[in-house]
Formats: structure tokens, C-alpha cells, sequence
């Protein structure tokens, strides 16, 4: 196995777009179009069940209650793998702030939480609630809707064969990572003002340098603790692998400016990640700089 291979054999693709819209809604039946190189593209009842839990999302009609994704006895299985795996890595690298969420939703070990068990303890904190897409969502459309309380949601599993890698977004990012932060009064409070900063912001460019904002931050921030480097972004906090790699990364002081305009690629763990002395540093920086957007 070379280096590439077994990088791309523990990391989480935290990209918040899986593909082009108009593409998406050609033919709603089919709207699972796998590469060929996904780890499910051959398995035809793995692609079945994800064209199921993708109707789901094309029917969903916001205020619903979320149909649950049936998930089979593998699939739990891949949740429990991941749970194994994260579970030290959340104790060495997560910071306290997540640590207390992840106590307060409470998972099970080894089976997928749906999306409106989640939303009811999520909710009652911060207000915020998951809806469930299909996969396919413009980055204008998932950062605005955050300014709502709204986080779109994938609900399908990363494939059985490759249970710590996934090439998109999927339910253990979307859950592990962004459920469990905003459940967060304070982070919930943050992803509320992104949305709102990019419903003012008219030009491409301008929502580009907002997303790298985002990305640097919620997605991939960290910050210290008593002196150590700890993890509050979701991308990180969804991989044990990236975890425990993070230290290893550039870590520069947090300049959101810098951040703005710094370019990434979401296929690799992070060589560069933005590093706040504090999370009240993190908080207000990021708090101030959005509201000012
Ligand atoms: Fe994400």
C-alpha cells in the first residue's frame, strides 16, 4: 500500500458539495451517480439503498417528521466500527466544548442514530434541527439555510468495505461532526451568523472567501487547551485518522483574513490548519468578523 492509499483509507471528504445541481434533479430515480471509483460503485444493492434514502430527501417537505433511513445490520456495524475508532481519538483531541455535547446526545455504540432522534435533543439546546438531502446541494443553498437553524443533512452511510474512508460527506460526518457541535449553544450561534453573512453576500468571490472561512474553521478548526492542540472543526473531529494526525499539520495562529483567502483540497488530510489560542478566542474572532461580514 503506498502513502496516498492509506491516507485515503482513514479520512473523511468533509466537502459540503457532492455535485452539480442540474445534473442532480435530471432524473430523480438515479440520483445516486456513483463514480466509478467510490468504494460502493459495485455493490448494486449498496446503490439501491442509496437511491431509497435519497427519495427520502427529494420528498421531505421542511416541519415533516424525517422518515428513517433503513439501514441494514452491516451498515450499523460500520457506525460501531467508526465509534470504536473515535472514541480515543475524541478523548486525546477533542476539545471540552464537544466532549460535553458528545456526553449530552448520548449515542449508542453500535447503532446509526436517525436524524429525528437527534433533532430532538439537538433542538432543545440550540434550536437547530437537521433536514435530510439528498447529497447534491449548492454551497449557497447549505451555508444559507444555516442562517434558519438548518442543516442539510446526508443520511446515507460510507460504504461496508471502507468503514474509516469516505469520499463524500455522509451520515458520520454529518452526525459525529456537525450534529454533535450544534448542540453547542456557542458554535450553533456561529453557523447561524455564517448563514446570515453569505445571505449578504452577493459576488462569487466574496461567498468563495466565506466558505474557506467556514472550511478553516467549522470544518477543520483548531485551538488550545491547558497548552495543547485540540480539535472544534467537524472534519477532524469525524476522523480518528485525521485526529490523530492533525499535530502534524501547519498550524498557524488564526487569522481569519488569511483564512479567507488560503486554498484547500478536500481529498487530503489538512496540511495547514488555522490555530485560535482559546475557544473564547475562536468564539469571538469568528463571532465579530461575521457579524462585521
Ligand atoms: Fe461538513
Amino acid at each position: 500500500m503506498d502513502s496516498n492509499q492509506s491516507i485515503l483509507l482513514d479520512h473523511v471528504d468533509a466537502r459540503p458539495v457532492t455535485g452539480d445541481l442540474d445534473e442532480a434533479i435530471v432524473d430523480r430515480n438515479t440520483i445516486v451517480q456513483l463514480d466509478p471509483d467510490h468504494p460502493g460503485f459495485r455493490d448494486a444493492e449498496y446503490r439501491r439503498r442509496r437511491n431509497q434514502i435519497a427519495q427520502i430527501a427529494v420528498r421531505y417537505r421542511p416541519g415533516d417528521p424525517i422518515p428513517d433511513a433503513p439501514y441494514t445490520a452491516e451498515e450499523h456495524q460500520v457506525w460501531a466500527t467508526i465509534w470504536r475508532a473515535l472514541q480515543p481519538a475524541h478523548q486525546a483531541h477533542a476539545c471540552a466544548d464537544y466532549r460535553e455535547c458528545l456526553t449530552k446526545l448520548n449515542f449508542e455504540p453500535d447503532r446509526i442514530p436517525q436524524l429525528c432522534e437527534v433533532n430532538k435533543k439537538v433542538q432543545a439546546i440550540s434550536g437547530f434541527r437537521l433536514e435530510p438531502v439528498a447529497g447534491l446541494v449548492q454551497p449557497r443553498v447549505f451555508l444559507e439555510n444555516l442562517a434558519d437553524g438548518v442543516f442539510l443533512c446526508t443520511q446515507y452511510i460510507r460504504h461496508h468495505s471502507t468503514p474509516l474512508y469516505t469520499p463524500e460527506p455522509d451520515v458520520v460526518h454529518e452526525i459525529i461532526g456537525h450534529g454533535v457541535t450544534l448542540a453547542s449553544e456557542r458554535l450553533a450561534e456561529l453557523n447561524r451568523l455564517f448563514g446570515k453573512a453569505v445571505k449578504r453576500t452577493q459576488s462569487a468571490e466574496e461567498l468563495e472567501k466565506l466558505s474557506r472561512v467556514y472550511w478553516f474553521t467549522i470544518e477543520f478548526g483548531v485551538l488550545r487547551e491547558d497548552g495543547e492542540v485540540k480539535a472544534y472543526g467537524t472534519g477532524l473531529l469525524s476522523s480518528a485518522g485525521e485526529m490523530a494526525e492533525m499535530h502534524e499539520a501547519q498550524l498557524r495562529p488564526l487569522d481569519l483574513d488569511a483564512a479567507a483567502n488560503e486554498k484547500y483540497d478536500p481529498t487530503h488530510f489538512q496540511p495547514v490548519l488555522f490555530c485560535a489560542d482559546s475557544f473564547n478566542e475562536m468564539y469571538e474572532g469568528l463571532r465579530d468578523y461575521l457579524i462585521s461580514w
